[in-house]
């Protein structure tokens, strides 16, 4: 880890702009990347966010397909609805770039020529599939058709949504256009590709140097990849919508640059962009190019390898044999996994999720950083859900924070003018039953270890500490029977409600900005941070005086969650879960409606049955398993999607059905010899179909 550095830059991924960003994507990317940020503000030190709106890339011209509308329509709408979403819920961004401004063409097309003039890339010929009828080459998205592992007839070519297999467009069964739902021919095209494989080594010994300080997850998958070799991969698309390759030569008519040459480089030309605004065009070198700042890219788990094995694969080659204009590589690539919702995934195509701007029409921004912080899926997948946020919401920052708030203002201001009675000695201060030293040790720790739901848990403990001293004190006895110990008691008390407004503001700014001034100051608590009047180490120690004057002001921090709040959020829920389990039945209805085929064709399928001999996972797959057959004498080898449903253990011996005259198919990098027959069941988990009784290895079934 770079400890010497003076600057740090943030990124956070970039979502694309094709639809309104959900809590997931809150929970795993913004929310934490902003926490940091606004903690190392708080503590002066120089860092910038850096993210924006990734506006290129197939999922943006299918919604625009799909709508009728132009890309460029659906790039403006969602961009502006996200950046609108992120500004209400705090998330500090520098800069919210485009990847359409002309100012990330120019920089992508910049990297594309530097490589290409050291003759780095590779260029392929190959076959893609093509739309005959709209004359263009269609990218894995574009082509739909069945799942080979899980039968969903609607799998696209790059994934299956059902049962989340990575595929490629010619693994699919029945392939058609979503264009024009015609079958696409194989057509030869030409493609760039960037050759990963040639940076192997500075790659393995670029992770190796972080293997301390990387997410054990991040580091683990990175190898993974390393350990199978890497592969050389398209870095240019047949499509209308992106950077245009930047090639004087028919080769490179109607191609563009593939979403990871392209969406990564975004954040260079936003910090660019970035740096123009502040009135210093150079300023963003000293981020990207010093070896005094840190680089720190805030990414979900389904965007790892992009940012520890591509994107400084790509800074490798464009650094290759210069002398300056050096770029940094990342010093960490904090990945989260992923927050689900109610129990299930979000899942934008299913429209199941929560949407940022729908929720902060009904809540406040903070009630959501506080429940989310408290579950930032930090190494394992977490769950958000209405009546967690009620309980958190009333229970902790109502309950606690909020009472001792709003308890510790108006006794003084009933009591005391208004104004803080006495100084508090240190004695005082550190017999409040808080050890501040080792506290912000802790606080300190987690910050910097990206443990944001440790943080906040922790800066909930000083807040109850200080909730306890303040109940157990009773000033309001106090003040009858002493009132120089009730004097002492609310100033150590609005002395704490000091030491919160600060300590909670990378978590809940909006709540701080509003302690501060109450507490009686005319700038706001951001002001006060970004002049340096106000920094991390002030609030460990009292920092308000005898005769400091509140605010006249006393609001409640936090309005109760009410059961009839949510009651329409948990209808809600009932019936979008009611919709996904619909789509789900229908979706396997239609399944086994495909079109008409004949007699002859049925008699070509040949069934038999086999019995397995054994049987293991394939590995890096959570729904594989590979299975060993033995058809009459001979042996075969099947991948069937069924490891969610089987251990391999309890298959062998057993008698399957297999399409015994499938064509071999590979899949994962395995051979399959022939398909297993299975149903799904009401549990979600796929049935074998099973011959009992004796063996009948290798009869038909008819
Ligand atoms: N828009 C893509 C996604 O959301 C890529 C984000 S990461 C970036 O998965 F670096 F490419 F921006
Ligand atoms: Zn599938």
């Amino acid at each position: 880890m770079n400890n010497q550095y003076k600057r740090t830059l943030v990124t956070t991924a970039l979502p694309y702009a094709n639809g309104p960003v959900h809590l997931g994507h809150l929970a795993g990317v913004y929310l934490p990347a902003d926490i940091y940020v606004r903690y190392k503000r708080l503590q002066g030190e120089d860092i910038i966010h850096i993210g924006g709106s990734d506006e290129h890339g197939v999922p943006i011209t299918i919604t625009a397909d799909n709508e009728g509308i132009s890309p460029q329509e659906v790039v403006d709408r969602y961009h502006r609805m996200n950046l609108d979403a992120f500004e209400r819920c705090g998330i500090s961004f520098d800069c919210y770039g485009r990847t359409s401004s002309g100012r990330h063409r120019d920089t992508a097309q910049e990297f594309f020529r530097e490589i290409n003039a050291k003759d780095i890339f590779v260029k392929k010929k190959e076959r893609h599939f093509f739309d005959p009828e709209k004359e263009r080459f269609l990218s894995d998205r574009y082509v739909t058709g069945t799942c080979p592992i899980c039968s969903y007839p609607e799998a696209n070519g790059d994934q299956c949504e059902q049962c989340g297999t990575h595929l490629s467009p010619r693994e699919l069964i029945n392939p058609k256009s979503k264009l024009s739902d015609k079958v696409p021919e194989l057509r030869e095209t030409l493609h760039w590709y960037f050759p990963l494989g040639r940076f192997q080594e500075r790659l393995d010994s670029y992770v190796q140097s972080h293997e301390e300080d990387w997410r054990p997850n991040v580091v683990n998958y990175t190898r993974t990849w390393l350990k199978q070799g890497l592969a050389d991969r398209a870095i240019t698309r047949d499509l209308h919508w992106g950077v245009p390759v930047p090639v004087q030569s028919s080769e490179a008519a109607g191609k563009v640059l593939y979403v990871w040459f392209d969406a990564v480089l975004g954040y260079i030309s936003f910090t660019r962009e970035w740096a123009e605004k502040e009135g210093s065009p150079d300023l963003w070198k000293e981020y990207w190019q010093s070896p005094e700042s840190r680089i720190i890219h805030f990414i979900g788990k389904d965007n790892v390898v992009f940012h520890t094995l591509m994107f400084p694969a790509i800074l490798m080659a464009w650094n290759e044999g210069r002398k300056d204009g050096i770029y940094s590589l990342a010093d960490n690539v904090p990945a989260s996994e992923f927050m689900n919702f109610e129990g299930r995934k979000f899942s934008k195509s299913r429209n199941y999720a929560v949407y940022l701007g729908e929720f902060l029409d009904r809540f406040p921004a903070d009630t959501l950083r506080y429940s989310i912080a408290m579950n930032y899926p930090e190494n394992k997948d977490s769950d958000f859900s209405w009546l967690d946020f009620q309980n958190r919401t009333n229970g902790e920052l109502a309950d606690t924070l909020g009472n001792f708030f709003k308890r510790s203002i108006d006794f003084t201001k009933a009591k005391f003018n208004g104004e803080i009675p006495c100084d508090c000695s240190d004695d005082d201060w550190n017999a409040l039953g808080i050890d501040w030293k080792k506290s912000f040790e802790k606080l300190e720790n987690a910050y910097n270890r990206f443990h944001f739901r440790d943080a906040a848990a922790l800066t909930m403990q000083i807040a109850r500490s200080a909730n306890r001293f303040l109940t157990e004190s009773e000033p309001w006895k106090e003040i009858k029977t002493s009132p120089a110990a009730a004097a002492r008691t609310m100033a150590l008390s609005v002395n704490l409600c000091h030491t919160l407004a600060v300590a909670w503001y990378p978590v809940i700014p909006h709540t701080s900005n509003r302690m501060y001034a109450m507490l009686g100051f005319d700038q706001t608590l951001d002001e006060a941070i970004r002049t340096g009047r106000v920094s991390w180490d002030m609030a460990m120690k009292p920092q308000l005086g005898k005769g400091h004057r509140l605010s006249g002001g006393s609001d409640i921090l936090f309005r109760k969650v009410e059961d009839r709040d949510i009651a329409p959020e948990l209808e809600k829920i009932e019936r979008l879960l009611a919709e996904v389990e619909k789509k789900e039945a229908d979706g396997d209805q239609t399944a086994s409606i495909k079109p008409e085929i004949s007699f002859d064709d049925f008699q070509k399928i040949d069934l038999r049955v086999a019995t397995v001999t054994d049987c293991e996972k394939v590995k890096k797959t959570d729904k594989l398993l590979k299975l060993q057959v033995k058809l009459g004498s001979g042996h075969r080898q099947v991948l069937a999607g069924i490891a969610r449903s089987y251990e391999p253990e309890d298959l062998i011996g057993k008698q399957v059905v297999l399409v015994a005259n499938l064509a071999e198919r590979k899949i994962r990098g395995e051979h399959s010899q022939g398909m297993i027959l299975a149903a799904e069941g009401n549990d979600g988990k796929l049935h074998l179909v099973e011959v009992g009784g004796s063996d009948v290895n290798g009869k038909t079934v008819q």
